[in-house]
């Protein structure tokens, strides 16, 4: 079954958009066809956190608060969702929501421009979690800038809604929302408006149907990079295949041997996960754009950008990932060291999308990745470095070394693995392969770093993976 229409709850009112702008973004919607003005436009690029919104999303029979940036969504991905803006946290009596009288009581708000966003992110933090321990708050709020009150009123703010009953409008209403969620039966969308076309498939033989008649189209996952070329470059996309709504490309799968993830799974599902076998894995994504970003944006994305600063990849190369990649009629298993063509460019062909990534378990190997950033959070890596070593009797027996912000694609650093392959693990090691990093990888100088700058960090990430190793002891800050 096909529709045109998006059908979503504003809070727990049943909408119907009939044939809407596919390029429209959630943030005009809201401003200019709601003529609701609390949610704030920023940067228009997912960097500030001003237009943070909330989308209820039902998951396993519950209603999951996921904060997005409105900005730099589009209108159908409302579709089957709860939306809830910061004007519908004050109950029908006038009574403001627990989130936004703490934020007064704790002198959290001088603006009022960051702080609608500031009161989303944390209600989706207060609705999702039973208890809210610092590290959650400052992940919560990773995503929202605010240049004057400072945060230290805002994380007093959040702390103090440990001592709140969770029991708020939302829970009261609870029953009834899953149930108008539930009548919105998912069906495929396709949506003609003027020269625009929008296509949300439920499942990828649909997906494969349309790809098949078709060629000049964008896919979209999360809509991070892609949104972009709408909200900065003020251009179209034509054609867009969404993939978010193919449960099938959103799985984790596990055996012994690797971890397959589907493509459109988001990162905030993914880091849990990694979580697990590769700890510096999770404390990078974990500094990857913030909550909001996360919550969209997906695996797959970040492969198919190919950006040489996109933080999962160095990572991914280090540890010999694979990608699955499928069209109409076949699919292919790419090692992802032979993924990325140049600057951006991958072996994609038009018609192909990646149905997953496959991580091998090295479990008796060491792994370690840093990211160097000028921001701790919410700032794409200047260089990102990622390190897999298996060593046997105090002898490297095999390296894989990869490094993303060094060259014009994410990069495997050959030379310096060779010359560390089959030698003792010891200074003297490190310090000669170190130099190798400069035949291996050939930064340029850009706003993030210069290329002496960064060519002198790569070889110091890779010293301190030999402390740490050596030490046994990690050498971090925070
Ligand atoms: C504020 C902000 C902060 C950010 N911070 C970081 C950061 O810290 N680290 C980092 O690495 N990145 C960061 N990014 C970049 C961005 O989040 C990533 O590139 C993201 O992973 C893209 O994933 P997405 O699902 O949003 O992709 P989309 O924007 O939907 O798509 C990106 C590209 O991939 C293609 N594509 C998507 N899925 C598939 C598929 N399955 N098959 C084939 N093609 C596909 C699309 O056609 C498009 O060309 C940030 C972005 C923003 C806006
Ligand atoms: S306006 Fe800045 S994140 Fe949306
Ligand atoms: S209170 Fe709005 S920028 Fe700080």
């Amino acid at each position: 079954m096909i529709s045109s229409s998006v059908k979503f709850l504003l809070n727990d009112k049943l909408v119907e958009i009939k044939n809407p702008d596919p390029n429209q973004t959630l943030l005009n919607y809201i401003r200019s066809d709601l003529k609701k003005t609390g949610t704030k436009e920023g940067c228009s690029e997912g960097g500030c956190g001003a237009c943070t919104i909330v989308l209820g999303e039902l998951v396993d029979n519950k209603i999951v608060y996921k904060a997005i940036n409105s900005c730099i969504s589009f209108v159908p991905s409302l579709n089957g969702k709860q939306l809830l803006i910061v004007e519908d946290l004050v109950s029908q009596n006038g009574k403001l929501h627990p989130v936004q009288d703490a934020m007064i009581k704790y002198h959290g708000s001088q603006c009022g421009f960051c702080t609608p966003g500031f009161v989303m992110s944390l209600f989706s933090m207060f609705k999702n979690n039973k208890s809210l321990n610092n590290e959650l708050i400052t992940d919560s709020i990773s995503g929202n800038l605010c240049r004057c009150t400072g945060y230290r009123p805002i994380i007093d703010a959040a702390k103090s809604l440990n001592k709140i009953n969770k029991n708020d409008q939302f829970t009261k209403n609870k029953y009834k929302v899953i149930q108008q969620l539930k009548r919105i039966k998912p069906k495929n969308i396709y949506i003609k408006k003027d020269d625009k076309i929008y296509f949300s498939p439920k499942n990828i033989k649909d997906l494969k149907d349309i790809i098949k008649k078709h060629s000049n189209f964008s896919f979209l996952a999360g809509g991070t990079d892609l949104s972009l070329k709408v909200t900065k470059e003020r251009k179209e996309i034509p054609f867009i295949i969404d993939l978010k709504e193919i449960n099938e490309l959103d799985f984790i799968k596990t055996n012994k041997n690797y971890l397959e993830i589907g493509a459109a799974t988001p990162l905030i599902k993914f880091e849990k996960e990694i979580k697990k076998y590769y700890p510096d894995f999770y404390l990078i994504l974990k500094r990857y754009g913030s909550v909001q970003i996360r919550n969209v944006g997906t695996i797959g994305g970040n492969i198919a950008t190919a950006s040489p600063i996109g933080d999962s990849l160095p990572i991914l190369l280090s540890l010999n990932a694979e990608v699955l990649i499928e069209s109409v009629n076949k699919r292919r298993v790419l090692p992802l060291n032979n993924f990325f063509l140049d600057y951006r460019k991958t072996k994609l062909k038009k018609n192909e999308f990646i149905h997953s990534i496959k991580i091998p378990l090295f479990k008796k190997n060491i792994f370690k990745a840093f990211k160097i950033s000028k921001r701790f959070d919410d700032d794409i890596s200047s260089v990102c470095g990622s390190f897999n070593f298996e060593i046997n009797n105090n002898k490297i027996t095999k390296a894989y070394i990869a490094y993303g912000g060094m060259a014009a694609v994410p990069k495997r650093a050959k030379s310096c693995e060779k010359i560390l392959k089959n030698k003792p693990l010891n200074i003297n090691t490190f310090d000669q392969a170190k130099n190798y990093l400069e035949k291996d990888l050939s930064p340029i100088g850009d706003m993030r770093a210069s290329k002496e700058y960064r060519l002198e960090i790569a070889k110091n990430l890779l010293m301190k993976c030999f402390i740490e190793i050596n030490s046994n002891k990690l050498s971090r800050v925070n």
